[in-house]
């Protein structure tokens, strides 16, 4: 397993994780990569590692360069796991190496996790020179974690990101310009959906800062490099920032008998006769993870449960959990469903959407048991009206 050259002097000696369909509950379809990156120059310097399973990868690629034993300087922009995993053996191969992780909360994390490894504190403004090129840190604190901050190397214009602006994406190419884009763009949508929605404000001074740098490339620690798309993917992170959905209407569901899978139709038709686009989810097929970055875009959410057990569907509580914890703002929503006899879910889903902040557009919508051909028209009036 060799590096691969990014430019001259720096190369990608990371991981791929082929099989990994799982990120922590979020799903990873297309695999997961862990990008490291080494800069030979005086100093020779290894940016962030790996997953620690893929310790061994690492090594091969920076070997196919250099001798592990050569390197002098480790930056760590990032404490979680998946990027400083390998930084134990990295401190047993390279004992006089210097590490460099934001302060506090780097070394703090670092420390926790590992032990005292003689880690350096850096902030937002400070530098090290490696010989012709310089790193430079950004803070980036709760971009997803306390600790987080990207390296800039001016000289060659390129911009370590780390979790920013990556994508959970396998693939044997290094450059967005050697995927489909669409794929790439869409998992760096899921990516920021999934896992950078809930600190917009934090996302957007990191953009603003990127953006002031003008990087020619951004390399993430996870997927593939930016490099003829940077300009579509700083524009891409400068909208979801914002968290104002540009418009249509997502209809989420599950049902037991297929009486609420009527309501959602006849939701989404209601929908379309308003002149909104809609899309259909059922939570039975659809996972959660695959939701949350359509609704990074979409203004309405209409989410619909049976009763089953006094409670709404499981499906439909797992969702609505994960989409609080995201926090996604200005939108307009509402509840539906059709039940038996107790009927508590839908006042428990209309309950969590206004717990997530949503402005409820129209009172919780429940059909007794089979929905008649008048009550789903009632529920068509009802939703255009809620709309216009
Ligand atoms: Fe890719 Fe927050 O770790």
């Amino acid at each position: 397993m060799d590096a691969v050259k990014i430019k001259d002097g720096i190369y990608w000696v990371g991981a791929l994780d082929w099989n990994a369909r799982t990120f922590h509950g979020y799903s990873t379809q297309r695999g997961i990569t862990y990008n490291a990156y080494l800069l030979l120059d005086d100093k020779i310097t290894l940016i962030d590692t790996v997953k620690n399973i893929f310790t061994d990868e690492l090594l091969e690629r920076i070997s196919s360069v250099v001798d592990p034993k050569k390197i002098d300087v480790i930056v760590s922009n990032h404490v979680e796991m998946d990027h400083s995993g390998a930084l134990p053996a990295m401190r047993a191969i390279c004992p006089d190496a210097q590490i460099y992780a934001s302060g506090p909360s780097g070394v703090k994390g670092l420390t926790s996790h590992y032990g005292d490894l003689g880690v350096l504190p850096v902030k937002t403004g400070d530098s090290i020179k490696l010989g012709k090129r310089t790193l430079e840190f950004v803070g980036t604190p709760m971009l997803h974690w306390p600790d987080n901050m990207v390296t800039w190397c001016p000289e060659e214009r390129v911009l370590f990101s780390n979790d920013a602006f990556g994508q959970h994406y396998a693939t044997t190419q290094r450059f967005d310009d050697q995927c489909p884009l669409g794929q790439v763009m869409d998992e760096a949508q899921k990516y920021y959906g999934n896992i950078l929605m809930c600190y917009e404000k934090q996302a957007m001074a990191a953009w603003e800062a990127v953006s002031k740098l003008g990087p020619e490339i951004i390399a993430p620690s996870h997927g593939v490099c930016w490099r003829s798309h940077v300009k579509d993917i700083l524009d891409a992170y400068g909208l979801w920032g914002t968290n104002e959905p540009t418009g249509g209407a997502l209809v989420v569901y599950d049902s037991m008998w297929h009486s609420t899978e009527k309501m959602a139709l006849t939701i989404l038709e209601a929908f379309a006769s308003a002149g909104v686009d809609g899309k259909l989810l059922d939570l039975k097929d659809n996972h959660i993870s695959d939701i949350i970055p359509q609704v990074l875009t979409h203004r309405y959410i209409a989410v619909g449960s049976p009763t089953l057990n006094n409670n709404m569907m499981p499906t439909v509580a797992s969702f609505l959990c994960y989409l609080r914890g995201l926090s996604p703002k200005n939108r307009k929503a509402f509840a539906f469903g059709s039940f038996g006899w107790g009927g508590q879910s839908i006042k428990q889903v209309e309950d969590e959407l206004r717990a997530c902040g949503f402005d409820i557009i129209l009172e919780m919508s429940r059909i007794n048991y089979i929905p008649k051909e008048g009550d789903l028209q009632e529920l068509r009036r009802k939703v255009m009206e809620a709309v216009h």
